[in-house]
């Protein structure tokens, strides 16, 4: 559980870094009128691969972990209880909905029929779901504080 829970935690950057780079290379593309290139869609692939890797990972934790367990046994008392809400449903949901958001957004850069639609489809989709993450994220900073790493 230490160990994978570790993964989890440093996966994030990743995840984080590679959608700022899709997301920033997308706009660049989209207002700049540029063509949708072969390197735009693997970093865009690789983006999709790391939030997938990690929605594996996440669904590993899920059902290892102590907090989600302890949720899960009360889930009417849970529900009232901030901390043990977040676990047991507001970080799993947040996720999975950001992580289908960026599953749409290939699906719908794939399907523009111009270049600038490729970029835009890229740029919103994505743009949603690294709001969404950033929002579910336990920084340290928030009332469901974790460490940075
Ligand atoms: C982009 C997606 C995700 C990001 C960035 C993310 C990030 C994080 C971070 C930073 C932690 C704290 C790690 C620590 O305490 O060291 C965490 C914990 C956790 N995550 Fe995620 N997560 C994501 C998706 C998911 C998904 C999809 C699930 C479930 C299917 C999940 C389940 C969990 C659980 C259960 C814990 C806490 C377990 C415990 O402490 O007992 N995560 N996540």
């Amino acid at each position: 559980m230490e160990m994978i829970l570790m993964i989890h935690s440093l996966l994030r950057y990743v995840i984080l870094i590679l959608l700022v780079f899709t997301i920033i290379k997308a706009f660049a593309g989209w207002f700049g009128n540029k063509e949708y290139t072969a390197s735009d869609n693997k970093l865009s692939l690789f983006t999709f691969i790391s939030a997938h890797l990690q929605l594996v990972v996440g669904l590993g934790v899920y059902f290892m972990s102590p907090v989600v367990k302890a949720g899960m046994s009360d889930m009417a008392a849970a529900m009232k209880e901030p901390v043990l809400r977040f676990w047991t449903v507001e970080h799993i949901l947040s996720m999975i909905v950001a992580i289908a958001i960026i599953t749409l957004g290939r699906i719908m850069s794939k399907k523009g029929t111009t270049d600038a639609a490729k970029h835009r489809r890229i740029a919103i989709y994505y743009l949603l779901a690294l709001v969404l993450i950033f929002s579910a994220i336990p920084w340290p900073f928030s009332a469901v504080a974790r460490p940075w790493f």
